[in-house]
């Protein structure tokens, strides 16, 4: 069953670019209803937490460096089939094969630096939603 929640996270590079509006604007044009959202920083500890899941990958070290970076912006969002949506939106992991008008054809610089993070299953959007909020946090 398709679930109707995933987390985003708008990264570093786009913090520091000033595309939040931009970004955002994009996910609500598509019809995702933000259902927490948090301007924050991870640690180096946070972010390698986070990304654990990659810890055995090449570029694990540059990535959980380049997301302690900087101030992310890290949401829930909700619509029907939200994490297959999400993607979609988003695009392809390297920007350079993202598809036009995606998220990260539109904003992302690189395949590190690539403007925003989705979620790739409901399993997973549950535990990214958990590790940044509290139930008081989610409406
Ligand atoms: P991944 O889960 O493969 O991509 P996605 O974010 O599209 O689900 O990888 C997680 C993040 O790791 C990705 O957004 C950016 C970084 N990354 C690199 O820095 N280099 C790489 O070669 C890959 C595959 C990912």
């Amino acid at each position: 069953m398709a679930t109707n929640r995933t987390f985003t996270m708008i990264k570093p590079d786009a913090v520091e670019k000033n595309y939040i509006g931009g970004i955002l604007d994009k996910i609500n044009a598509a019809g995702f209803r933000i259902v927490a959202m948090k301007y924050t920083k991870l640690s180096k500890e946070e972010a390698g937490e986070f990304y654990a899941v990659h810890s055995e990958r090449p570029f694990y070290g540059e990535l959980v460096d380049y997301m302690s970076n900087g101030p992310i912006v890290a949401a829930i969002l909700e619509k029907e089939n939200a994490v297959a949506d999400f993607r979609t939106l988003i695009g392809a992991t390297n920007p350079a094969e993202a598809a036009e008008g995606t998220i990260r054809k539109l904003y992302a610089e690189s395949i590190s630096a690539n403007a925003v993070h989705g979620s790739d299953s409901d399993e997973n959007a549950a535990i990214e939603g958990n590790f940044f909020f509290s139930s008081l946090e989610r409406f």
